[in-house]
Parts: C-alpha cells; structure tokens; sequence
C-alpha cells in the first residue's frame, strides 16, 4: 500500500487539500473517506467538490445516504454511515456509478471497500486532541492510485500539507 502522510491546520486548509488533490480527478475516479467521527470528510468532499466545478452546497448526506451535485465533473456524495448492511448500499447502484462520467466521494467507504472498485484513493482523517489540525493520510492500494500519488508528490503539488519531520510517518518522497 502507498500512503502519504500530511496535515492540515483548520477547515480552510483541509479544503485547500482537498482541492490539490482534486486537480487530478478525473470521471470515474472514487475517493473513500474513513477515520474519527468529525475530523473533516464532508470539508474534504467540499473542497473537492468546488475544485471539479460544483457551484452548489455541498452537506453531509447523512441521512439522505446520497447527494448528486452537478459540476464541470459531476460529484456524487455518498454517506454509507447509517448503512445497515452491504446489501443496503449495493442497492444505491455503485457499479453503475463508477463506471459513468462522476467523481464518487463516499464518507465511511472503508466499511463498503468491498464494494469499491479496488484502485480507488482512500483519505484517512484523524483528529488531534488539541483539536487545532488533522493528521490526513493519502492511501492507495492498487498500482493506479499508487502511481498518481507518487506524482503528486514529485510535482510537489503535496507539500504545502507535509507533515512535520518527526511527526507519525512525515510525507514520504517519490
Ligand atoms: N484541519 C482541521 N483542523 C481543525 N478542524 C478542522 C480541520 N478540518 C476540518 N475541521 C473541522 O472539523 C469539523 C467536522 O467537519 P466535518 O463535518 O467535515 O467532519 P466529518 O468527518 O464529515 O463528520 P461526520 O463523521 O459527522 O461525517 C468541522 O467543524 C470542521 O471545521
Ligand atoms: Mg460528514
């Protein structure tokens, strides 16, 4: 597995992450969001979101489970938090989903990865007990994403978020 560690200081920082890493989304491409309750998915998934061209608010889906945004590259936002079963999501339509021209996001999506397609990018999320940043970790388990995050980070295009020399696996370089 190829991860990536990084950190951001306050909501505006995630966003600005969120939109770096959004630069290089293309349709079809799926981003799982796991790790603590509030630590920043849906501020992830926004900032992303008005890096691909939604002009729309993007909210937690949480209880609607799925939210369609239009944009330059549609996103679909799913929450899979109140899912009860692998059944119950496979009903939202995934495969479908992922084959056509959206950028999928799916907040708690380690808990369907099953039903992910297995090259997709996962963004972990931690918070820290001060509170005033998040630890992120970029994961890709498949050579596609494990490529374009070696990419990303020799463009350079991750650095502002490095985490600190020392800190819990500072980012590692291509
Ligand atoms: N880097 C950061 N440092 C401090 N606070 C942050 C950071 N990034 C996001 N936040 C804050 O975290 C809070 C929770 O954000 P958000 O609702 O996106 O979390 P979530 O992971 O989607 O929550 P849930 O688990 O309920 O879906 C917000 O108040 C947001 O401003
Ligand atoms: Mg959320």
């Amino acid at each position: 597995m190829r991860t990536v560690h990084l950190r951001t200081t306050g909501a505006t920082d995630t966003r600005l992450l969120a939109a770096a890493v959004a630069a290089d989304l293309r349709p079809g491409d799926v981003v799982a969001l796991t790790g603590d309750l509030g630590a920043g998915k849906t501020v992830f998934v926004q900032g992303a979101a008005a890096a691909l061209g939604v002009t729309g608010r993007v909210t937690s889906p949480s209880f609607l489970l799925r939210r369609d945004h239009p944009g330059r590259i549609p996103v679909v936002h799913l929450d899979v938090y109140r899912m009860g079963s692998l059944g119950e999501v496979a009903d939202l339509g995934l495969d479908e989903l992922f084959d056509t021209g959206v950028v999928t996001f799916v907040e708690w999506g380690d808990a369907v990865r099953a039903l992910l397609p297995p090259d997709h990018l996962e963004v972990v999320l931690r918070a820290a007990p001060d509170d005033d940043h998040r630890d992120v970790t970029l994961e890709a388990r498949a050579p596609g994403w494990a490529g374009r995050l070696d990419a990303l980070v020799a463009a350079g295009r991750l650095t502002p978020w490095a985490a600190p020399a020392g800190a819990d696996g500072a980012m590692e370089r291509a």
